[in-house]
């Protein structure tokens, strides 16, 4: 039967009690992880937040009927416990922080029974995640999670602590908002009160903080939720947080160089790495020629070798065709890999066509210096020379080409160049590697919608000297824009804003907004704009992306209390689902027919 804790007050978390406590009483309170009767004597291990430490209950030490209690303790009670701090009787735990001693129990309480839970509550759960998920509150007990989410909350506290010191103000912003300019769905909100009306959540506080800056509030942040309605992957979700800033008065490296500061402290403060500064910093254009992405990874090298020019004039119809479209050839150098089966070859090649890639074309050096390769029937003894020379071929390589339009090459051999580090276990989990990456292209062409569209958003300022190419040729232009990277993940990004009307409006032109249209999207910003708006920019961390890589953790999900899985639903609480006929009446919503049919 339940009892309460009338007359008791807990001194201790589990994990907390030390061997300078032996000799003295302590009160702990948590949930049975396991208990084992030996006859005279039941040893529990008792869990909360902080760890684990062994009780033991020994008839005479303990009343009868305690005695009698303890040996009815199953995984999962919550219990409270007084008694003494000793040294272990018997053999030292080396697992456990409390390995070295136990709690001799004098009184026990049983605070809530527990049936057996659907999977036991352990490190690193075997049992399948949407069981988990559907009983999430379980699977937050379990320790890998509770430090997961311990860790969130301590980066969420030093980050309020160095914002609020370098004279940033803290403000909210609202979620029941109108579109924002990020690009993805919105998630919409029905008005009652406006019937047919519809609010929508915020993918960002982007407009509202530069309007705090046209407000002269200085310097904002938030830790901000956001909505996106965008195909899940294990680093999104619909809902997630935001680091968000704005400061005013500033460029490019004022704002970089706060936070530098931020994430030297940051890193230092949760997990006592020392993040060196200044960050290395690389253009958009360099990281893709080097490493094919906007999001290196340069915990390891294998970069991305140009080699048009080398067979540019050679008789490889994949080769003098992409070059003729305008495109290129360029490869990587797997060390070590020249013995690759046909078969995992076979695979790489099938893994680069679904990055878009027609084909891959490889070399396999021998250790006697003999090739072994797809093409060489089109290609000259000498060209076959130069390219191995080019792409600094050794006995024992594998040298792997794509070749297509750039963006297809970069994307393709992008991805082959981490796919391959995962299988040649080249990634160092203990290395935090950040990187800057700037001048990002202002805009890129949509096939889709036949027109330029923003890369980051429409009011990210562009680079001064690229400002006349705006009309001659858009798509040279490049922005101040800046995206921070951690072990190839973008865990941040921002920009300059434009400031000044004339700017803008050749920037909506650029996007092929009319002068109304862009009145009607973004109007009460551009008003703002007239009435005196410091020169300002910004930027955002993913919260929920940051803290996965700082708990070295492959998902978001597994730092975030409640997350959604890839369909967008709560297994646990079971949302989005159906609501009742008056709720629809209210909103003046009336269910498509075809819902009801799927
Ligand atoms: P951006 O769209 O780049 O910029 O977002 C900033 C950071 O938010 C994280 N992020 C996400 N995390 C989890 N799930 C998602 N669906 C998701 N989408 C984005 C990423 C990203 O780097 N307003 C601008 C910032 C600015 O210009 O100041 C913005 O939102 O880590
Ligand atoms: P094929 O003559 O089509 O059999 O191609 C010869 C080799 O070139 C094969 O290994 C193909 O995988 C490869 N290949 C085909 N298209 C491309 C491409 N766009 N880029 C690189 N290699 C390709």
């Amino acid at each position: 039967m339940a009892e309460t804790m009338k007359g008791l007050h807990r001194t201790h978390r589990c994990a907390e009690v030390t061997k300078t406590e032996i000799g003295s009483e302590v009160t702990l309170m948590g949930w049975v992880q396991k208990s084992r009767n030996k006859g005279g004597i039941v040893f529990v291990d008792l869990r909360d937040r902080s760890g684990m430490i062994q009780l033991i209950f020994e008839d005479g030490s303990i009343d009868h009927e305690g005695f009698e209690k303890a040996g009815k303790l199953r995984s999962e009670f919550v219990i409270a416990v007084v008694g003494t701090v000793e040294a272990r009787s018997g053999a030292v735990n080396t697992n456990l922080a409390t390995g070295e001693i136990e709690i001799r129990a004098r009184q026990l309480r049983i605070l809530s029974e527990a049936e057996t839970p659907p999977f036991p509550i352990e490190e690193d759960s075997k049992t399948r995640e949407e069981v988990r998920l559907k009983y999430r509150y379980l699977d937050l007990r379990r320790p890998d999670l509770q430090r997961n989410l311990m860790l969130r909350s301590k980066v969420a506290t030093v980050t309020r602590s160095f914002f609020a010191n370098e004279g940033f103000l803290e403000i909210e912003t609202p979620t029941l908002c109108n579109s924002t300019p990020e690009g993805a769905r919105d998630y919409l909100v029905p008005s009652r009160v406006h019937p047919g009306e519809f609010y929508a959540l915020p993918q960002s506080p982007q407009i509202l903080k530069q309007l705090l800056m046209c407000s002269g509030y200085d310097r904002y942040f938030q830790i901000a939720r956001c909505y996106r309605d965008e195909d899940l992957r294990a680093d999104r979700q619909p809902e997630f947080t935001q680091i968000d800033m704005e400061l005013s008065f500033v460029d490019v490296d004022d704002v970089i160089d706060v936070n530098e500061r931020f994430l030297a402290k940051l890193f230092k403060e949760v997990l006592d790495v020392d993040v060196q500064l200044p960050i290395q910093r690389m253009t958009w254009q360099e990281a893709m020629d080097r490493f094919g992405s906007d999001k290196p990874d340069l915990r390891f090298g294998m970069e991305l070798h140009d080699v048009t020019d080398v067979v540019k004039d050679c008789e490889f119809a994949v080769f003098k065709g992409a070059i003729e479209n305008g495109g290129s050839v360029r490869g990587i150098n797997a060390r070590g890999q020249g013995a690759m089966p046909r078969k995992k070859i076979d695979k790489l090649v099938s893994f680069a066509k679904d990055y878009g890639a027609k084909g891959l074309a490889y070399i396999a050096i021998h250790e006697d210096g003999s090739l072994k390769s797809s093409f060489s029937k089109f290609m000259t003894e000498e060209e076959m020379k130069a390219l191995v020379e080019t792409m600094e071929g050794e006995p024992g390589d594998l040298l792997l080409f794509a070749a297509d339009k750039n963006k297809v090459v970069y994307s393709v051999l992008g991805a082959l160049r981490l796919e391959l580090a995962k299988q040649m276990e080249l990634l160092n989990k203990d290395e935090f590697r950040f990187v800057w990456i700037t001048e990002f292209p202002l805009l890129e062409w949509s096939e889709e919608e036949n027109r330029f569209t923003a890369m980051h958003h429409p009011f990210t300022m562009l680079m001064e000297e690229d400002i006349d190419l705006l009309e001659t040729d858009p798509g040279k232009v490049r922005a101040k824009a800046y995206d921070i990277v951690l072990n190839g993940n973008e865990i941040g990004g921002g920009s300059v804003r434009i400031h000044q009307d004339d700017i803008q409006e050749r920037m909506f032109e650029a996007l092929g907004f009319t002068k109304e249209e862009a009145h009607e999207k973004f109007g009460f910003l551009l008003n703002a704009f007239k009435y005196g708006v410091p020169p300002h920019a910004g930027l955002a961390y993913g919260l929920d992306r940051l803290v996965m890589l700082m708990a070295k953790r492959d998902s978001i999900r597994d730092v975030i209390a409640f997350p959604k899985v890839k369909d967008a639903s709560d297994l646990m609480l079971e949302a989005p689902g159906p609501v009742a006929q008056k709720q629809l009446d209210e909103l003046a919503l009336i269910i498509d027919s075809k819902c009801s049919e799927q």
